[in-house]
């Protein structure tokens, strides 16, 4: 289907010399009280792909600005009853994302610059040329995405880490406090919640920052391989072992060890990683000289830490250990605007590293946007804007350009008629097609273990 939409767009490109497809998502109000006016820019503006509402008076365009969503208002100044400018100053006091161009059929400067003052991007003296329609209509449109929208404001704090929630807010407040000390630090969080994020702020705003950061992920390494890795091993340590060579803590000797995962670690790993953090010693592999090493200890765990040494899987001494200081990333659903702020920065990102023209969300997307579940946290939402400006044709981004999860999400949040088992079959496709179809990741982000999660899947009769 999407591809289908993208190809069209395409071919219209190609056959026409206009730059017809460019604005079709647009949707104008025209306020004049000359039907001939109105009827005029309306069937210019729709040869252009545009959508046109009109309306012949203020009263009725403030209520049309109600129901619909407008990106444009064409607005005369001289009307009967309320004037246009008033109308003006309602738009631009009540809605941030509208352009506004003024269509005066006198010379008079002083509305015009009046209505500029207030907040209309341009004025059109009447009467006007087609071409003169269009171009200002498009400049209009233009400067309404980069300063209206603009995204100047958004900026990651010092951290590079946006966030305003509670939440978040939180966890700046541990950061700052966490930063002018060498004390271990665990962060927990569910996937793509930023954790390596906040280590890396941790290393790079403490007095160590000249000193390495070094990133180890201890899940998916068999026991005797992270060994090596983390302590070194000396010169035929095993077979294979041909040259001595130092593990992770030496290197990060000085600085920071990120412990990545660290609930994937096996309990005899648990020791030894306990040994380094009391003794700040450790022994390469094959050797019985131990080594000193002066290394600040973070770890990240997207499972609790806690219901592991509940369970005997993790060492309870060796969690207390790690827990000095600890770090709870919300997930991205509970964060709020949070999520606004995020798209808004990603799309600045994108649009500027792919050199793009700016875009925005209609209201009626950042609303389904909003209300996502976003099992993959940040990471998915990261991910899902990179891919629309990638694949955008159009400056506006509305629910069909979303992917057919989030096109679901906004019809099903409306029905409470469907069967629990409905819903639960949808959330574990949703959850297993945002971790790319990963049965473990998948299992962590529903909180059920990998088990649980795949008799779900055998009983729902999926693949
Ligand atoms: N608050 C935030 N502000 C800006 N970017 C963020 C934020 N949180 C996460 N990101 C970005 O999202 C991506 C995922 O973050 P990160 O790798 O730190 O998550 P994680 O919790 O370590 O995930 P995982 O558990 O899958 O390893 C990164 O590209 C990161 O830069
Ligand atoms: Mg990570």
């Amino acid at each position: 289907m999407k591809h289908k939409q993208i190809k069209s767009k395409a071919l219209n490109r190609k056959a026409s010399s206009k730059p017809k497809a460019k604005f079709s998502n647009i949707h104008v109000l025209v306020v004049d009280d000359s039907p001939e006016t109105v009827e005029l820019i309306k069937r210019n503006l729709e040869s252009r792909g545009y959508r046109v509402y009109t309306a012949s008076n203020v009263q009725s365009a403030i209520k049309l600005l109600e129901s619909l969503e407008i990106q444009l208002l064409i607005t005369d100044l001289k009307m009967p009853g309320e004037n246009g400018i008033e109308l003006v100053q309602h738009v631009s006091e009540n809605y941030k994302g509208i352009g506004i161009l003024v269509i005066t059929g006198f010379p008079s400067i002083e509305g015009a610059i009046e209505s500029i003052k207030i907040g209309a991007e341009e004025y059109l003296v009447k009467s006007f040329t087609d071409e003169e329609l269009f171009q200002a209509v498009e400049r209009v449109l233009m400067k309404t995405y980069s300063t209206k929208n603009s995204p100047e404001k958004i900026q990651p704090n010092d951290f590079g880490i946006m966030g305003q929630s509670d939440g978040m807010l939180k966890v700046f407040n541990t950061i700052n406090k966490a930063k002018s000390t060498t004390a271990t630090v665990l962060i927990s969080g569910e996937s793509g919640t930023g954790k390596e994020l906040v280590a890396r702020a941790l290393h790079y705003g403490s007095h160590i920052s000249a000193a390495p950061f070094v990133p180890v992920n201890c899940g998916g390494i068999p026991d005797t391989l992270l060994e090596s890795e983390l302590f070194g091993f000396v010169k035929g340590a095993f077979t294979g072992a041909t040259e001595a060579r130092i593990g992770f803590f030496q290197a990060a000797d000085g600085g920071t060890l990120f412990l990545d995962e660290i609930s994937n670690t096996s309990l005899a790993m648990q020791a030894k990683l306990l040994r380094v953090l009391q003794e700040k010693e450790f022994y390469m592999v094959g050797s019985k000289k131990a080594n000193k090493v002066n290394v600040r200890v973070i770890a990240a765990t997207n499972v609790d830490l806690s219901q592991l040494v509940k369970k005997g899987s993790f060492r309870e001494d060796l969690f207390y250990r790690l827990n000095i200081i600890s770090i709870a990333l919300p997930p991205l659903r509970e964060r709020g605007d949070d999520i606004l702020l995020l798209m808004d920065f990603f799309l600045t990102k994108y649009i500027r590293e792919l050199n793009k023209a700016p875009m925005r969300f209609t209201p009626r997307a950042l609303k389904v946007l909003k209300e996502y579940g976003w099992p993959g946290n940040v990471r998915e939402l990261q991910n899902l804007i990179h891919r629309l400006v990638i694949l955008a044709d159009d400056p506006i981004i509305d629910t069909p350009d979303l992917p057919e999860s989030f096109r679901y999400s906004a019809t099903r949040s409306k029905g409470l008629g469907r069967r629990l088992e409905d819903v639960e079959r949808e959330y574990i496709m949703d959850v297993l097609a945002a971790n790319k179809n990963n049965i473990s990741q998948s299992a962590i982000s529903l909180g059920i273990d990998r088990k649980t999660l795949r008799d779900k899947l055998k009983k729902y009769k999926v693949d």
